[in-house]
């Protein structure tokens, strides 16, 4: 796809809901007693992965795409039935991890699989914890990888510490706990996002947080709510670095989610010398919104790394890109994770950029950017990873000269209306 020059951006936007938190709604949902009534949910081709593969386990879920409400209409803790065929998790890492931890207390086997991206993703990192509790895995290959089937069983609670800070293997372990005996604990090497717990809370298990520790009780009974899922700042990143860096704008994106474990690209821009100011800052259920308004500023470079990769790992490419844009040396680190997301984010990165003309350097935990050189347009290719097509949407409508993405459509796993979006602001 030719992708659009970007001259001047003004205006308001808002983005749509959280896709951590709307994967969660469904999965929360479809365990408690009653309907759960979720607004604000994302569309997005990797949260209607979450949808089919409750339907496929018997849940009932009423998914009203013009309002983006959902109506779940949850079973209990030991309602699911065994799925009517493989459970097909598309592009979703977080549908295959978080799924996992309720499959592994069910008593039925699942298979489950998705596209070429998930068939590369490491899942041994559940699949040792899940299996310590007492579930059982099978490989269908010799990668710990998509495709492999789950057996449930009576599970028994583990203190838990796991190599990597990832909200997906803590989400996992702790789901699994619900259904465990005894107390289920997960220690991480720092803080990954915590909408599970915060949700959990909501729904009324019984749920302790310290530290870098994350444990709970095995719970009776979920209770339905009613959940309002914010704008995702994942989302919301790219506008709030196209406002930064094109001259002569101003955005204000409205209704963002800014929960602590998310908010690290905050505190990176900031730290880059933005002009970002945040208005409106609400709690709901403890998930806090604010309004996030951004503009035309001179960056400068800086270091990134240590206990704030968790909190903005998934921004790192629109990161990059502003660092690109910004004066001065950006130094990525501790970011190894970035390798095993829906595609090797630190070489397309580095190739990408190379290809505009950035000074980018890759290495073993992240990357090192030279800011200020002009770039100039490219044939990108995103390996059909969102936040990479997202990332060069920016880039490219920057840059000097014609910039094509391949595969550019799919923003649809988070953002189905991103071009659109981002075309309303161009003045
Ligand atoms: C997510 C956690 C992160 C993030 C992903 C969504 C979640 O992955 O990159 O996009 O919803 O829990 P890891 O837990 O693997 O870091």
């Amino acid at each position: 796809m030719p992708i659009p020059h970007i001259h001047h951006l003004k205006g308001e936007i808002t983005v749509p809901g959280d896709k951590s938190i709307s994967h969660r709604s469904i999965m929360l949902g479809a365990l408690a007693n009653g309907t759960t009534e979720v607004t604000g949910f994302l569309q997005g081709a990797d949260c209607l992965s979450s949808i089919s593969c409750f339907q496929k386990m018997g849940i009932e879920v009423e998914n009203n795409k013009k309002n983006n409400t959902v109506r779940i209409h949850g079973k209990g803790l030991h309602g699911l039935t065994a799925p009517s065929g493989t459970l097909d998790v598309g592009n979703s890492g977080t549908t295959t991890r978080l799924m996992s931890g309720i499959l592994a207390a069910q008593p039925f086997t699942s298979m489950i699989d998705g596209d070429a991206s998930i068939r590369k993703r490491p899942m041994g990192r559940i699949m040792t914890p899940l299996s310590q509790m007492g579930a059982v895995f099978e490989n269908l290959n010799t990668e710990q990888c998509a495709p492999f089937t789950i057996t449930g069983g009576s599970l028994h609670g583990i203190d838990y510490v796991s190599p990597v800070a990832s909200a997906q293997v803590k989400s996992a372990v702790l789901l699994a706990g619900l259904f465990a005996e005894g107390k289920t604990s997960v220690t991480e090497p720092y803080v990954s996002r915590n909408h599970t717990e915060l949700m959990l809370q909501s729904f009324g298990a019984d749920i302790q947080c310290d530290g870098t520790t994350a444990a709970v009780l095995p719970a009776r009974e979920l209770a339905a709510q009613h959940i309002y899922v914010p704008g995702d700042i994942s989302s919301a990143a790219y506008f709030i670095a196209a406002g930064l860096i094109t001259p002569d704008s101003e955005i204000t994106i409205r209704n963002v989610g800014i929960n602590p474990t998310r908010d690290g690209i905050l505190t990176v821009c900031r730290a880059m010398g933005a002009n970002i100011t945040l208005s409106n800052v609400k709690d709901t259920i403890g998930e806090p919104i604010a309004d996030i308004t951004v503009s035309t500023s001179s960056l400068h470079g800086c270091t990134v790394e240590g206990d704030i990769i968790p909190k903005l790992i998934d921004e790192i490419p629109v990161i990059a890109i502003m660092a690109a844009f910004a004066c001065g040396t950006t130094i990525i680190k501790d970011a190894q994770e970035l390798k095993v997301k829906e595609s090797n984010r630190i070489d397309v990165m580095v190739n990408n950029l190379s290809s505009m003309g950035a000074d980018i350097e890759g290495t073993e935990d992240g990357m090192i950017i030279h800011g200020g050189r002009e770039l100039h347009g490219a044939v990108i290719d995103s390996k059909l990873d969102h936040r990479i097509a997202m990332s060069f949407a920016i880039a490219g409508g920057l840059a000097k000269g014609d910039t094509e993405i391949i595969g550019a459509d799919c923003v649809n796993i988070s953002y189905p209306d991103f071009y659109p979006d981002l075309a309303s602001l161009a003045r």
